[in-house]
């Protein structure tokens, strides 16, 4: 409590001659324990007082305002995918969205269209539940007697897959995903799948594609592209999808 009078006093005394400086976070709460509707907290944010990033405001929100309030976060370089959310409409990694860009009211809601464990963080078992049954790892005919080599070129088309970090930033930014969760794989698992069937030293191929002749799993994608739109990596799932359709036909 003395944290946050002393940032209220601050915020005041700053906002007699900088006004501008003062940004508000409107965020999404829901604690089923409390109450059993959602609800709304705003805090205001000293940009002076911040760090950068969007996630800079939440830490420090959470450190002087709000003990209470709930998100994921761990590397805070765009690297471990926790810090994804909605912010202002787009799924985005709060780590590496900068407060400047935007205006003064800044509404963060967890990832659309999943379930919502406590505030930011949404249920993510079902997505990670989707990446373990594509089997995301080597299965090779026979192992090497030491390391699996691979050439250049084979290297190279890993590019632009390997890369995904699994934010679900993509998956939850599809409508397709929205409304066949259950059933459908989504744009993130589709691309690792790809990355998979793409690796030189990976011989279940044929198994894999196969897997996805199912109407549901790949077929499901209606090529809206939302996913490339807002992945954080700059990668290109729906393209991916794409070329997955034409592998398994
Ligand atoms: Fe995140 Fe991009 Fe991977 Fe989708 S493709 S999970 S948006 S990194
Ligand atoms: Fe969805 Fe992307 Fe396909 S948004 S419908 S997965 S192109
Ligand atoms: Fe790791 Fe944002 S905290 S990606």
């Amino acid at each position: 409590m003395f944290f946050l009078k002393n940032y209220t006093l601050n915020l005041k005394i700053l906002n007699n001659n900088k006004l501008l400086l003062t940004k508000f976070l409107r965020i999404y709460r829901w604690n089923p324990y409390l109450y059993n509707k959602p609800w709304f907290s705003t805090y205001p944010i000293l940009v002076e007082y911040c760090g950068p990033m969007i996630l800079d405001a939440l830490i420090l929100i959470k450190n002087i305002q709000d003990p209470t309030l709930v998100f994921r976060r761990s590397c805070r370089e765009g690297i471990c995918g926790s810090c994804s959310m909605n912010i202002n409409g787009i799924n985005s990694l709060a780590c590496l969205k900068s407060i400047k860009i935007y205006g003064k009211f800044i509404t963060i809601y967890p990832l659309p269209h999943m379930y919502v464990i406590k505030d930011l963080v949404s249920d993510l078992s079902n997505f990670y539940f989707q990446y373990k049954i594509i089997q995301p790892w080597l299965k090779p005919k026979s192992k090497p007697n030491k390391e699996f080599l691979q050439l250049k070129s084979e290297r190279f088309t890993l590019n632009g897959l390997y890369e995904c970090i699994l934010c679900a930033c993509c998956s939850a930014s599809c409508p397709s995903y929205w409304w066949n969760h259950n059933k459908y794989l989504g744009p993130a698992i589709l691309l690792q799948t790809y990355r998979w069937i793409s690796d030189s030293r990976d011989d279940e191929t044929l198994g894999r594609i196969k897997f996805l002749k199912h109407k549901m799993r790949l077929f499901r994608c209606h090529t809206i592209m939302n996913c490339s739109k807002v992945c954080p990596k700059n990668l290109n799932p729906g393209k991916i999808i794409s070329q997955l359709k034409g592998s398994s036909v």
